[in-house]
């Protein structure tokens, strides 16, 4: 169920509160139009707003709400794509206000999730955080209605409907809830069967575009989909990979972790991110190319903390090298992170000190 069905014009907005400690907004900003590019968008132009605090009608100012109005004309847009999270009446004010269809970066990241989640399980996972995420808006939007309705007793149409679709969704949420159980059931089953074969569980884990899926490849010709796309993996592969010394080991792969993940994403994947969590080591896939490499490190490990694997051997694979120029910096990485490995997943090489580090 993709919102883009055809490519969409957008206008991306970053708003840079002060104080805050997260992600630099260049960054921040870069990363969004990498994900709208994902989604199938075409990006326009690029707004950014200094501010103490988030304006609780549009989240920016009312005077960077008329740039924008402008922008919108110009460029002929039809999206408005926010970095932060909106809340529901800031978006209604400003759909309202500017005449466009407004998501935020949530949002975004849940539309890719739903273009590329092909399993069941992949699938199931995806509608729940949808429903989760429409669940608070539609609540949001009853606020307004009841106040229309007016009057003890009188309750509007607007509210019945909406108290109706309240309840339908809670509804799918628990039938979702439910049918993702038994799949999980299903994938715990053959956990256990991997387990009885007694070969060792490795985890690919790593930023989105890291190049997960080309090691895989490149190890396993498993013919795992390899995009420049973020999130071109949302379906968990296992395979089976021999190592020089005759010891076999299963490696998996798991969905691209990002910056501010979206909570919901976090939770409806608990299955997806079981995997790691069950794995008896990590590897993990840096895109040492990247000038936010350790920034990607660290927004790893939050989630690897959040799902309680952060305590298991973790091997870092330093990977792209073909792509950097300066060693300096990376070679200091490559310390910092011990057990490491410089790679190239592209270019085949540096393959035989992975696997001696694997072999141990
Ligand atoms: P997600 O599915 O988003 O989590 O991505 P991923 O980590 O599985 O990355 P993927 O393997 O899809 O690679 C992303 C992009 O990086 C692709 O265009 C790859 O060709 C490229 N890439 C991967 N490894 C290398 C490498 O060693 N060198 C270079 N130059 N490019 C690489």
């Amino acid at each position: 169920m993709a919102k883009f069905p055809h490519p969409e014009k957008a206008i991306l907005i970053g708003i840079e509160l002060q104080g805050d400690k997260s992600i630099p907004i260049a960054e921040s900003m870069v990363e969004l139009a990498r994900l709208a590019y994902t989604a199938g968008v075409i990006v326009k132009a690029k707004f950014t707003q200094k501010r103490e605090k988030p304006d609780p009608k549009y989240c920016m100012g009312s005077g960077k709400v008329e740039e924008i109005h402008a922008a919108i004309h110009t460029h002929d847009a039809d999206l408005v794509i926010f970095d932060q999270e909106l809340s529901p009446s800031q978006s209604r004010n400003l759909e309202e206000d500017l005449g466009v269809k407004i998501i935020d970066r949530t949002e975004l990241i849940l539309d890719i999730f739903a273009q590329h989640a092909h399993s069941r399980e992949g699938s199931l996972q995806v509608e729940l955080a949808q429903y989760q995420f429409l669940l608070p808006r539609l609540t949001g939007h009853g606020v307004s209605m009841s106040r229309l309705g007016g009057g003890i007793g009188t309750r509007g149409p607007g509210e019945t409907k909406l108290e109706h679709d309240r309840r339908r969704i809670r509804k799918i949420i628990s039938d979702l809830r439910k049918e993702l159980k038994k799949v999980e059931q299903q994938r715990a089953l053959r956990r256990a069967k991997r387990r009885g074969a007694a070969m060792p569980l490795i985890s690919l884990v790593g930023y989105t575009n890291s190049g997960k899926s080309t090691l895989l490849n490149a190890l396993t010709n498993a013919g795992v989909l390899v995009q420049d796309k973020l999130f071109a993996t949302l379906d968990p592969t296992v395979r089976r990979f021999s190592l020089p010394g005759g010891k076999t080991i299963l490696i998996s792969d798991t969905v691209g972790f990002i910056q501010k993940l979206p909570h919901q994403l976090v939770d409806a994947f608990h299955a997806t991110l079981e995997e790691v969590s069950q794995a008896d080591q990590l590897l993990h896939i840096v895109d040492a190319s990247s000038p936010y490499a350790e920034d990607q490190i660290n927004a790893v490990y939050n989630v690897l903390e959040e799902i309680g694997a952060i305590t298991k051997k973790i091997i870092t694979v330093f990977n792209k090298i073909d792509l950097v120029k300066d060693q300096q910096p990376l070679d200091e990485l490559a310390k910092k992170y011990a057990p490491s490995v410089k790679i190239s997943a592209l270019k085949k090489e540096g393959f035989p000190e992975l696997m001696g580090l694997l072999s141990n």
